[in-house]
C-alpha cells in the first residue's frame, strides 16, 4: 500500500514537471521571488502601493479594472489606502451617471474605469486568466515553487520585448520573447525611471515591471492572504483531527485485538 502510494507519487510528480518544460516553449517565462508565493505567501504593502502607482501612470492610459471597486484600495490585505485616500484617489477618475446622465467624479463605491482602448484588455483578473502560463501545470504541484504564472507571465512581458517590430495589414507588432506567438499589438509601456515612488524605491524597468505584476496579482485575488491563512487552519485542524481519531480507533478496538506478543 504505501510502495503505491510512493510510486504513485512519484510518477504524478515526473508528470507535472515534464508538462513545465514541454509547455515553456511558447514563450519564456522567468521565475520571481515574489513575497505572496508559497503556501505563507503574503502580499507586501508598500509594492502594492507601487505597483497601483504604476498602473496609474502607465499602463491604465489604455488599461481598464472595471472589475474591482475603487473601495478595495483601503481592504485589510490591500494597499492599505486611509478612507481619505481612497477618497482622493478615486476622485481622479471620471465615471458616466446614468442617473445623472453625465460624467461625475468617481467616488469609493464605484469601480476602476474600463479599458480606454478597444484592443486592449481589461487587467482585473489578468494575472489569473494568465496563471497557466508559467506554473499549475500537470497536478499544478509545481505552483508551489514557481508562483502561479500569472503574475510571472506579466512581469516577463513588460521585461520581454527585443527592440523589433514589424508592419502587418497596418498594425504594428512588437517582439516579445514571452509572448505566445512572439509578436504582441503592445507597444513597449515603460522604461527605467518612467514613474518616481515618494519613498525612492527602485524604479527600474525590473522592479516596476514585478511591482505592477504584484499589483494585478492583488486585484485578481485580494483574498489570497485570507485563503491562505484559512486553509493553513484547516490543515492544523484535520492533522490534530487524525491524531485523535487514530488514538480513539486504538482505543475502542482494543478489547478485541488484545496485545499481541501478550
Ligand atoms: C498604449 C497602450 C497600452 C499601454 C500604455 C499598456 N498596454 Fe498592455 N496592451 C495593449 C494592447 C493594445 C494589448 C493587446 C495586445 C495584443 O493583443 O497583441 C495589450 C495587452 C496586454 C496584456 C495581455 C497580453 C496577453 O497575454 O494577451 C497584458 C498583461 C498587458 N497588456 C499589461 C500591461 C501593463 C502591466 C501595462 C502597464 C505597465 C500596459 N499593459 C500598458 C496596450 C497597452
Amino acid at each position: 500500500m504505501l510502495k503505491q502510494l510512493a510510486i504513485s507519487a512519484a510518477v504524478a510528480l515526473a508528470l507535472s514537471a515534464g508538462a513545465a518544460t514541454a509547455a515553456g516553449e511558447d514563450g519564456i517565462v522567468e521565475t520571481f521571488d515574489f513575497s505572496f508565493k508559497g503556501p505563507f505567501g503574503r502580499f507586501d504593502q508598500a509594492q502594492l502601493q507601487r505597483g497601483l502607482k504604476v498602473y496609474t501612470e502607465v499602463c491604465a492610459a489604455c488599461h481598464g479594472l472595471e472589475y474591482v471597486p475603487l473601495r478595495t484600495l483601503g481592504d485589510e490585505g490591500g494597499p492599505g489606502f486611509s478612507e481619505d485616500q481612497v477618497r482622493a484617489y478615486a476622485g481622479q477618475f471620471e465615471v458616466f451617471d446614468e442617473e445623472l446622465d453625465d460624467f461625475r467624479p468617481a467616488v469609493p463605491t464605484d469601480h476602476f474605469p474600463g479599458s480606454n482602448l478597444e484592443t486592449a484588455p481589461d487587467l482585473s483578473v489578468m494575472a489569473k486568466a494568465r496563471a497557466g502560463f508559467h506554473g499549475p501545470y500537470g497536478l499544478g504541484i509545481n505552483q508551489l515553487v514557481n508562483g502561479i504564472g500569472g503574475p510571472e507571465y506579466i512581469a516577463s512581458l513588460l521585461l520581454g520585448y527585443t527592440g523589433e517590430e514589424k508592419e502587418e495589414a497596418g498594425t504594428l507588432y512588437y517582439e516579445n520573447t514571452a509572448y505566445p506567438g512572439r509578436w504582441i499589438a503592445m507597444a513597449p509601456p515603460m522604461d527605467d525611471g518612467w514613474v518616481d515612488f515618494d519613498d525612492g524605491a527602485d524604479n527600474s524597468l525590473r522592479e516596476m515591471s514585478k511591482d505592477v505584476s504584484a499589483f494585478l496579482m492583488w486585484t485578481a485575488e485580494p483574498k489570497m492572504m485570507a485563503r491562505k491563512q484559512s486553509g493553513f487552519v484547516a490543515v492544523l485542524f484535520l492533522t490534530v483531527l487524525s491524531v485523535l481519531l487514530y488514538l480513539t480507533n486504538k482505543r475502542i478496538w482494543a478489547p478485541v485485538k488484545g496485545k499481541k506478543n501478550a
